[in-house]
């Protein structure tokens, strides 16, 4: 479970968001709606530990019972991608142009699992299959411009999956860290940025770390 209490958010002294709280329950779909620049994206940008430079927030974001926002970088590194994946709202500015899809896909399995290349390339196929791009449709080795709008959204998405689906056993078993053992076993959260809800428009998802 996610709750966000009383989050306030101020950017170079500029208030942004002021006492902020909900929750999400586990299965649960939470939608918050308010009008363009009303604090929605740094909402999210707040759960995933990445707001910009002069941010200061003030409250709590619990995970699990687990203030996130007392985490340093690297203990947000093993939660990000791994407990809170984020789809953000522009599908081009979210995918590496460089790197195929089949690497981005299996990159946050590489990062949090012990899975190797092979192990994680075949995940990723598995989750791109889930989101309506199998392989022998749109091959692993694509790159984002050689696919459509819709389709890198799809991408965005398979990417935002719960990290270790399908290859729980692949966690490292020893991390000395609670961050990282928060990790494992436990609850995602996925995070989606949406401009407007028509169009069928998921949007990116989030790189980790
Ligand atoms: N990088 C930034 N630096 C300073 N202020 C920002 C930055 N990004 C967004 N803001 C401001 O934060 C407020 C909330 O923006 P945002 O969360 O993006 O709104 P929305 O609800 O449309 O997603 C807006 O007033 C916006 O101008
Ligand atoms: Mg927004």
């Amino acid at each position: 479970m996610i709750r966000a209490e009383n989050l306030s958010l101020s950017i170079h002294g500029t208030d942004i968001l002021t006492d902020v709280s909900f929750q999400m329950k586990p299965g649960q779909v939470f939608g918050l709606v308010g009008e363009s620049g009303s604090g929605k994206s740094m909402t999210a940008l707040a759960l995933m530990g990445l707001l910009p430079r002069g941010a200061e927030t003030r409250g709590r974001i619990l995970l699990d019972g687990g203030d996130l926002t007392r985490l340093n970088d690297r203990d947000m590194c093993a939660i990000r991608g791994n407990r809170i994946s984020m789809i953000f709202q522009e599908p081009m500015t979210a995918l590496n142009p460089v790197r195929t899809i089949g690497d981005q896909v299996a990159e946050t399995l590489l990062i949090h699992t012990r899975a190797t290349r092979a192990e994680a390339l075949e995940i990723a196929r598995q989750k791109l299959t889930r989101v309506g791009l199998p392989p022998e449709r749109v091959p692993l080795d694509r790159f984002p411009h050689e696919l459509s709008g819709g389709q890198r959204q799809r991408v965005c998405i398979a990417m935002a999956i719960r990290a270790d689906h399908r290859a729980g056993r692949h966690h490292t078993g020893a991390d000395p860290d609670p961050a990282a053992r928060a990790g494992r076993g436990r609850g995602h959260v996925a995070v989606a940025d949406h401009s407007r809800s028509g169009g069928g428009g998921r949007e990116r998802a989030c790189r980790c770390c």
